[in-house]
């Protein structure tokens, strides 16, 4: 129909069709990058799930394969759950994933290629190993126990994986050791757990070194000076804690934990789950994208035909102070883009909003700095804000007049305002620095009622002295939203669905309603192209 194809998006990853959820072994072989997902093929709620594939030479156009895994074995006769790709030595990949088994319990098992020279790989086998690891032993709870890593190796030289589960209670990242990737051993102690939470879904665990954009493989052995990330996914968000990776006790360290779960960092501060990341040999970057769920009804989807898109593609490196990642959209979404238009030297004082005109405000590539004329109003910062930036974003939103901001975009915005989606950043004073919130606020995204319409957001610290500019990247995608703020020390991606973009067209703007004066030494935008995202051309 007119509305599902509206809201399709034209350049972030879907399936042909149906309901998709967690990214699955995406990894870069022998000149082809490869996209696993969790796929019903049967509907766009879900249910009955396998792994579509699909496969690209720049993470931007996708050509879909047949399934790389049925349901059709013992071991995952109850669904294909999510799991990770490792290349083995001898340039092998391997998979390894989560079955729901005969006997209704979570197994891990393995595929391999059927023909290393079939360069989609469309083929896997399941060898007679399966299931390589069963829920059993001391705590194991036999429906909690799923998500496995891609392998790294041990200083030992063997192999180590960790999956997700709920031991005695525990949320665990449990580890295992292998030499071949078939047996493995449990590691009598987790890599990491902690007590305080739910299931850990989907971790993630990579090493990355400070200041660095380089990604590192962790099919070798890691150099010394790096740090280490744990990501698991909770609460429905992915939440990471950055440390080190004690080689004697075979564990992760986190440098800090708080102890409050909502305190800690997040991939993402929107709609956002299950992310995985893994090494790119050809660039030698670490690549990371996550699932951004629909946030329309079930009854939507039904009628839509599809449901479940990928956050883009993003390099993810540690920040020079080794304190957080940043996010960046693999440079090759830049391929997409058409129609540059530039604007220097704007002055947005209180009220104001203007324009972007001249592009394609539906499919759009947005990057804007703005540079404060005066701090003198800044607003103090209250540290109790940050179990909650999503409060403060609904309670000072764009129309709130603050001292310092709001002032950002205003996307996908109808002739008569009824519709917005407002990002936005203020600023803070807190003691010796500044503390910026970035909203994407949905609260007026569409005027159709049964919509999710929070008003995401999170804080960063700034340093106004030395940076200056605070700026924000938005890509525009019919129902997405995905923004990067401060250079990517913040990212949101929101769902949004305005009855504009089906029926009339849509308007961007620039914004400011704080009372201090901003300017904007430099706007870009840019009409993005429609990539061929599992489609047929034509
Ligand atoms: C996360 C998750 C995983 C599981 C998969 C099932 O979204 O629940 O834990 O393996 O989805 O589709």
């Amino acid at each position: 129909s007119i509305v599902s194809r509206k809201y399709r998006t034209a350049y972030h990853f879907q399936a042909p069709k149906n309901w998709i959820n967690d990214p699955n072994g995406p990894m870069y072989y022998n000149g082809i990058y490869h996209s696993f997902y969790q796929y019903n093929p049967n509907g766009s709620i879900w249910g009955d799930i396998i792994w579509g594939h699909s496969v690209s030479t720049d993470l931007v156009n996708w050509i879909a394969v047949e399934p790389a895994l049925e349901k059709d074995s013992p071991g995952d006769i109850l669904g294909c759950w999510t799991g990770s790709a490792t290349i083995l030595p001898g340039n092998i990949p391997v998979i390894i994933y989560t079955g729901g088994d005969i006997d209704d319990r979570q197994v891990q098992n393995v595929v391999l290629p059927k023909n290393l020279s079939d360069p989609y790989l469309r083929e896997w086998i399941k060898p007679g190993n399966n299931p390589v690891l069963q829920p059993v032993g001391p705590g194991f709870n036999e429906s909690q126990f799923r998500d496995p890593t891609t392998g790294w190796i041990g200083p030992d030289g063997l192999w180590r994986i960790a999956i997700g589960a709920e031991v005695n209670g525990y949320s665990a990242a449990v580890l295992y050791k292998s030499e071949d990737f078939l047996n493995w051993t449990r590691v009598d102690h987790p890599l990491y757990s902690s007590n305080t939470t739910n299931m850990w879904e989907c971790p993630d665990f990579f090493a990355v070194l400070p200041g660095n954009k380089g990604g590192l493989d962790l099919s070798v052995p890691i150099p010394n000076g790096a740090k280490h990330v744990l990501k698991v996914s909770l609460d429905s968000r992915d939440k990471y804690f950055i440390g080190v990776y004690d080689l004697k006790r075979d564990a992760f360290e986190p440098d800090t934990v708080e102890d409050d779960r909502r305190l800690w960092l997040k991939i993402d501060y929107g709609n956002c789950y299950a992310a995985k990341s893994f090494f790119d040999s050809k660039n030698g970057r670490r690549i990371i994208w996550g699932w951004a769920n629909e946030s329309d009804s079930d009854a939507d989807d039904i009628a839509k035909g599809w449901a479940g898109i990928y956050a883009m593609a993003r390099t993810i490196w540690l920040d020079n102070d080794g304190k957080q990642l940043l996010q960046w959209p693999v440079e090759e979404v830049e391929t997409l883009r058409r129609n540059e238009i530039n604007h220097q030297g704007l002055e947005l004082n209180k009220g104001d909003l203007f324009e972007i005109e001249g592009i394609d405000t539906a499919q759009a590539d947005v990057e804007i700095d703005f540079e404060l004329t005066s701090i003198d109003d800044a607003e103090p910062f209250d540290p109790s804000w940050l179990v909650d930036p999503e409060k403060q974003c609904r309670e000072a939103g764009a129309s709130v007049h603050g001292g310092i901001g709001p002032f950002g975009l205003v996307v996908l915005a109808s002739g008569d305002m009824k519709e917005h989606t407002d990002v936005h950043f203020r600023v803070y004073k807190s003691e010796q620095k500044y503390m910026i919130l970035m909203c994407s606020d949905l609260g007026r995204s569409s005027v159709r009622p049964g919509l999710y319409t929070p008003a995401y957001g999170g804080f960063f610290e700034f340093d106004l002295e030395k940076e200056k500019k605070i700026s924000l990247r938005t890509l525009i995608d019919r129902s997405a939203v995905e923004s990067f703020g401060g250079g990517g020390r913040l990212c949101i991606i929101a769902r949004v669905y305005p009855v504009a973009l089906v029926d009339e067209r849509v308007h961007l703007y620039a914004f400011n309603n704080g009372s201090t004066t901003v300017r904007v030494p430099q706007l870009k935008a840019w009409s993005m192209a429609t990539a061929q995202v599992n489609v047929k051309k034509g």
